[in-house]
This record gives C-alpha cells, structure tokens and sequence, in this order.
C-alpha cells in the first residue's frame, strides 16, 4: 500500500501565521505538523509516501525530510497547482499509485490514541473497497458527515451539512483500493468548486464498497483548523510527552522500533541532535534498549 499525504493549499484560514509558512511546517510544539501525520503512516507500515504541496513550498518540505532515506522511507514529492479538492491526490498521485492500493492523509490531521496501529494495520489489509472512519465531535458542521439509518447501517456521507445528521464527523484518513485513482477522475465539482473526498466516499457506499469504522473516545483527533486549536494541540501533545516521557510522532524513533532504520543509524541520528531534547530522548532509547550493552 502507498501513502499520500495532502499539505497543499494556501491556509488562509491562519493568517498571518500561514503567510509565509505552510501550515503543515507549523510547529505542534516540538515538531513540525506534518510529521503527526507521517508517523501515522509509518505506523501503518506505509514506506512509500508521496508529499503533495504548492509550488512554493515544495522545496522546504524536500529539505525537511529529504528522500526519506535517513528514516527507512521512500519520499517523493509532486506539486498541485491550485486548491482542486482532496481528491485530486489521487489524479495527481495516478502514477505514484501505480496499480497499488493507497492511504490518503491530510497533512494537518493529528491523530493519536492506543489502538491507533492496530486499527491501521487491519485497514491496510485492504483489498477491495474503501475504509474510513467516523469520530464523534460535538459540533460536526465542518465536516464530512456519516448518516446513519434505524439499523446502524451508513446511508450516507454529507460534506458541510448545515444540519448534521449525527456527531459522527470524517476524520482526514483514507484507505481505498486502486479504483480511486477512476473515481476520483469521475467526480464533479461541489459547490465549493472541489472535487470533494465525500463525492468520493460516496460512490464507494454507491457501489456497496465502503467500510466505516467508528472511533471511540480513547482516540485523539485533533483540530488543527484555528490558532486555538493549533495551541491546544501543543499542549496536549506537551502534556502526553512531559507525563509518560514517549515522545509523540518521533518519526526516527518509530522507524527504529518497526525495524526501518539499524540501531547504528538511530545512534547517527541522536548524535547529531544530541544538543536538543529531541536528539537526547533518541540517545536516550537506545541507553534503555540492549544497543552497546
Ligand atoms: C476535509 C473534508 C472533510 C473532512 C475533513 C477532515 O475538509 O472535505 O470531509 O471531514 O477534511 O479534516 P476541509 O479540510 O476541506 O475543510
């Protein structure tokens, strides 16, 4: 399965903070947003990962992260022009995906919970079909939307209702077989002139191919759509960090531990960092770990 993560548009919503910075390099305390969603996928196992940004901003996300090669990963990068709609990743990803299956991530969804890798390895499993997952917020508004029928069946998906249906909102998560890369050509422009992931997912539920898996409380999503939810995620991801002393989205650390990376490399890594707390925590796993011993 291949990997696509989504951090293009202008992120007008955050200005001035966005005006020179794309909103995925924007710090969530100790790290650049886009790395939440890349350990998501490295957690998924996900190796090959294409970064979709602007023009503009494509070259600081290649000095950020590179080929990817310094963590165990192959990163390639392509740039979409303009704000067409979170299904256009798979139009400009067609190549990229090849005859794959592939996850799309929206590069500022921050996710992170204790059963997040299981229910992601059993979501790559996929062979047909599409899976998605449903997240009770209390006010649904901004988002995609699941309805539901008397029987708990998933009836349909509604992008922005003004009236949602039930507080069950469409986290920024997507898992589909091949087929996206057609349907996605397919679909026509909302009224927000997108080609919306909803359109999408909605063909899917047309076609009696998609899974909707609902997320329970223990499950953090977090908004990264305000100033103040930006804050709040920093400090969430603070708190978790300074309490049980594991670092959150420290993507060297997941690529040792998933056997990506060699213990040596790890070493060459925490060295190099070894001034910051981040490079000292790296050290500091491999003091904890038999590594030298
Ligand atoms: C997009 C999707 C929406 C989804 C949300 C998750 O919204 O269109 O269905 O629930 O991401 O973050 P947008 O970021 O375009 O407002």
């Amino acid at each position: 399965m291949k990997g696509i993560i989504l951090a293009g548009g202008n992120g007008t919503r955050l200005y001035p903070m966005t005006k020179v910075v794309s909103k995925q390099l924007l710090p969530i305390y100790d790290k650049p947003l886009i790395y939440y969603p890349l350990s998501v996928l490295m957690l998924a196992g996900i190796r090959e990962i294409l970064i979709i940004s602007t023009d503009l901003d494509k070259p600081a996300y290649e000095r950020l992260l590179g080929n990817g090669d310094s963590i165990g990963l192959k990163i390639s990068y392509t740039v979409q022009e303009r704000p067409r709609g979170l299904a256009d990743a798979f139009i400009l990803g067609e190549s990229f995906i090849g005859s794959d299956s592939v996850c799309l991530i929206l590069g500022d969804n921050v996710f992170y919970g204790q059963d997040l890798t299981k229910v992601l390895n059993k979501a790559t499993e996929l062979k047909e079909g599409a899976i998605i997952f449903g997240y009770p917020v209390k006010d649904a508004r901004a988002f995609g939307v699941v309805e539901f029928n008397k029987a708990n069946n998933v009836v349909s998906i509604e992008e922005k209702p003004e009236n949602p249906k039930s507080n069950y909102a469409v986290p920024g998560i997507y898992f589909y077989d091949n087929s996206v890369i057609e349907i996605a050509k397919n679909v026509k422009p909302s009224i927000r002139g997108e080609i919306e992931i909803t359109s999408v997912n909605n063909k899917y539920l047309e076609n009696k191919k998609l899974k909707v898996i609902l997320l329970g409380r223990g499950m953090a999503w977090l908004d990264t759509g305000t100033p103040e939810g930006l804050l709040k995620a920093a400090e969430y991801v603070e708190a978790v960090q300074s309490r049980q002393g594991f670092y959150i989205a420290c993507l060297e650390e997941i690529a040792w531990r998933r056997g990506f990376i060699s213990d040596e490399q790890f070493m060459a890594i925490g060295e190099s960092l070894k001034m910051t707390d981040y490079g000292q925590y790296v050290l500091s796993l491999l003091l904890e770990s038999d590594f030298g011993k």
